[in-house]
């Protein structure tokens, strides 16, 4: 694997390539990032993996400076996977040689709900990132997870938007044996938080096992979920069903009718936001 930092290096690399499979990070890789560039072989050659902690994404009250940056270690699994041709992980100045001052900002509908709502500047943050790593490696495929679902939708509807020649390619969420999804952020966790932690997904297990079974009343399930949580000790920012295709909430004809719908959750645990969904139907 070829370990780039600049983007002329990176052009050099991947000069004539037509295939191109990208995965962009920040890094500190789990099983999840792994498997998503898995995913990415399979969709084309060469894989390039990125590695950014990209500041512009980070509210000023949030762990841009203590996000846990692991590059050599990174580096490591990424040589032991064998799956990624070039790791593209480039300093700051390359990124931002400038104060950003253009930037993409995704339609309020979108992403100014759910975590844009929570993390105001959080999805313009990531658009402007990807559009840019995107023209740095020029891929044709790109492979993002489900488990930052609103991400994924955001990222697709970016692509459309601005005509974009890139397919993407969604990854389903990878979780521990426990049920909690992978996340760097799961290092922040206490042994004990690490314990509770499961029981976000559990509750998004409940609702929907409900909603399969014919319940029609989603405020009703996802209050009491919430109230289940917060009386644990949870600080739950949102847990609530929506429609996959535009994350509005559903009529009750639509719960019904059995619209693909998704049950999306962000919570605290001590000083840690978990994010987690799932879809139902
Ligand atoms: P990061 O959190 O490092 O995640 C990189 C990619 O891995 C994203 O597409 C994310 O959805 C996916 N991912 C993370 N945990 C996963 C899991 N448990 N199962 C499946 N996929 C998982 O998301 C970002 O970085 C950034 O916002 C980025 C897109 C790189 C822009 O800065």
């Amino acid at each position: 694997m070829k370990v780039v930092h600049t983007i002329e290096e990176l052009r050099d690399q991947l000069r004539g390539q037509l295939r191109v499979s990208f995965v962009p990070t920040m890094g500190n890789l789990h099983q999840g990032h792994l498997s998503l560039m898995k995913l990415a072989r399979q969709h084309g050659d060469p894989v390039v993996a990125s590695i950014f902690v990209n500041r512009l994404q980070f509210g000023p009250n949030e762990d841009f400076d203590r996000y846990p940056r692991t590059l050599e270690v990174d580096i490591e699994k990424l040589e032991r996977e064998r799956d990624v041709y070039v790791l593209f992980a480039p300093h700051e100045k390359e990124m931002y040689p400038e104060p950003q001052s253009y930037q993409i900002l995704p339609p309020a509908d979108l992403g100014g709900i759910l975590e844009g709502e929570f993390r105001p500047g959080f999805f313009t943050g990531v658009s402007t990132v990807v559009l840019k790593l995107f023209s740095c490696v020029q891929p044709q495929v790109a492979v993002f997870g489900k488990k930052d679902y609103q991400q994924l939708m955001v990222v697709r509807h970016m692509c459309r938007q601005f005509q974009l020649p890139v397919k993407i390619i969604a990854h389903e969420t990878v979780r521990d044996t426990d049920g909690l999804a992978l996340s760097s952020r799961n290092r922040y966790l206490s042994e004990h938080e690490r314990a509770e932690a499961p029981q976000l997904y559990a509750c998004l297990q409940g609702i929907r096992t409900r909603l399969l079974a014919g319940a029609s009343n989603p405020d009703e399930l996802t209050q009491e979920a919430a109230a289940f949580l917060t009386a644990r000790g949870w600080d739950v920012d949102y847990l609530t069903l929506r429609r996959q295709r535009d994350l509005c909430a559903p009529s009750p004809e639509e719960i019904r009718s059995a619209e693909p719908l998704v049950i999306l959750s962000a919570a605290k645990l001590g000083a840690t936001r978990l994010i987690d969904n799932l879809e139902v139907f």
